[in-house]
């Protein structure tokens, strides 16, 4: 697997969920919500994944988790003994295992904690399922993972309607933090926080990274929040990663039509600014029926005979930056305004 530095390598990843219809509830077709993807994460690294809604960025970080079975494809994982593994071929009790190496920090901190349980026992239950602690110690842990993430460890007893939403976000990501994980699946984490909070959080889980050299997944539709935050970046589209690079080269020098649109739709440069979603022009096309070869091709003024006809490859257009694109190498596309 790549490097000795890389954590996580995800190989011709799929996942299609079987579209039933009728009183048999037969399988008439399949939305190909992620469509052989690949992507590499180093130690200690950021991945922003972006790309418009319901082009399969969860279903990838869900894949990812094992918290739903892809259909195909590899996940390869370092352990700490520097083992790589095959995620996909743990059986359910060494799953268990590396489950507490992989953890994911919620969108909405105001659905995803249970408000019937106290911080106590919401930091602490992965220590308790995994019995890593119980009683003093357990409490003893969950306040000094109150401390590292910024909370007053006095208010372990509290319920979650006493915090607010910055805070929220912080008792979930040290719920996150609290099995001493090596990578974290940010799926739109500071997407429901106010700018100004955003900007804590988003601190926040870089201040962590550096400390517990942690790597993240991060998924988001805000490419200024992407490209802050970012080492790499992945763009997707329609179920298929499209274009990845580092992140300067993706904003300076994009190699696909796509990103070239998503980069002249983002209003203002600054990550702190709270922006709407992307909207682009044209329909983005469906995953359960897309167009034939290039998926972009409706929507690409680029587009040529042969785009219609066959289906680019992901491949190595520079060194190091990969695109989707028949013409990645002529094409001269243009980059974010004031990079
Ligand atoms: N359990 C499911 N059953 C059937 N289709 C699903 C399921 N989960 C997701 N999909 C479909 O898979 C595609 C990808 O969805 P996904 O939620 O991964 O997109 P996304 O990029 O995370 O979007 P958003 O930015 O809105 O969060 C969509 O077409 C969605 O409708
Ligand atoms: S392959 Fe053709 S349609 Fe697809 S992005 Fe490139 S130029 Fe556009
Ligand atoms: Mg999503």
């Amino acid at each position: 697997m790549g490097t000795e530095a890389t954590l996580l390598e995800v190989n011709a990843m799929k996942k299609y969920f079987p579209i039933k219809k009728g009183f048999l509830k037969r399988t008439v077709g399949y939305v190909k919500a992620v469509d052989d993807v690949h992507l590499t994460i180093n130690e200690g690294e950021t991945f922003g994944l972006v790309g418009e809604s319901g082009c399969g960025k969860s279903t990838l970080g869900r894949c990812i988790l094992r918290a739903i079975e892809p259909t195909e494809g590899s996940i390869k994982f370092r352990n700490q003994k520097g083992n790589v593994v095959d995620i996909t071929e743990l059986s359910p009790k060494d799953l268990r295992n590396y489950r507490r190496d992989m953890q994911l920090i919620f969108q909405d901190p105001y659905s995803s904690l249970n408000p019937r349980m106290t911080v106590l026992n919401i930091i602490g239950e992965p220590l308790i399922c995994n019995k890593i602690a119980s009683g003093n110690q357990l409490r003893e842990r969950v306040k000094s993972l109150m401390e590292v993430v910024g909370l007053n460890s006095k208010h372990l007893e509290r319920y979650p309607h006493a915090f607010s939403g910055g805070q929220r976000q912080r008792i979930g990501i040290a719920r996150a933090l609290a099995t001493n994980p090596r990578l974290l699946i940010c799926d739109e984490s500071v997407s429901a926080l106010d700018v100004s909070i955003q900007a804590q959080i988003l601190n926040l889980l870089e201040d962590l990274q550096e400390q517990f050299n942690l790597s993240y997944l991060f998924i988001s539709h805000d490419l200024g929040v992407i490209q802050h935050i970012s080492d790499k970046i992945g763009v997707m589209y329609v179920g298929k990663m499209v274009e990845s690079a580092a992140t300067d080269d993706v904003f300076k020098n994009p190699k696909h039509p796509y990103t070239e649109s998503l980069l002249s739709a983002k209003p203002v440069p600054d990550p702190r600014v709270k922006k709407e979603r992307i909207v682009l022009q044209g329909e983005v096309a469906n995953p359960a029926n897309p167009p034939s070869g290039c998926y972009f091709h409706p929507r690409c003024k680029y587009a040529k005979d042969i785009c219609r006809k066959k289906a680019p490859a992901f491949e190595e257009v520079a060194p190091g930056h990969f695109a989707a694109c028949h013409f990645a190498k002529d094409l001269q596309l243009t980059g974010a305004a004031g990079q």
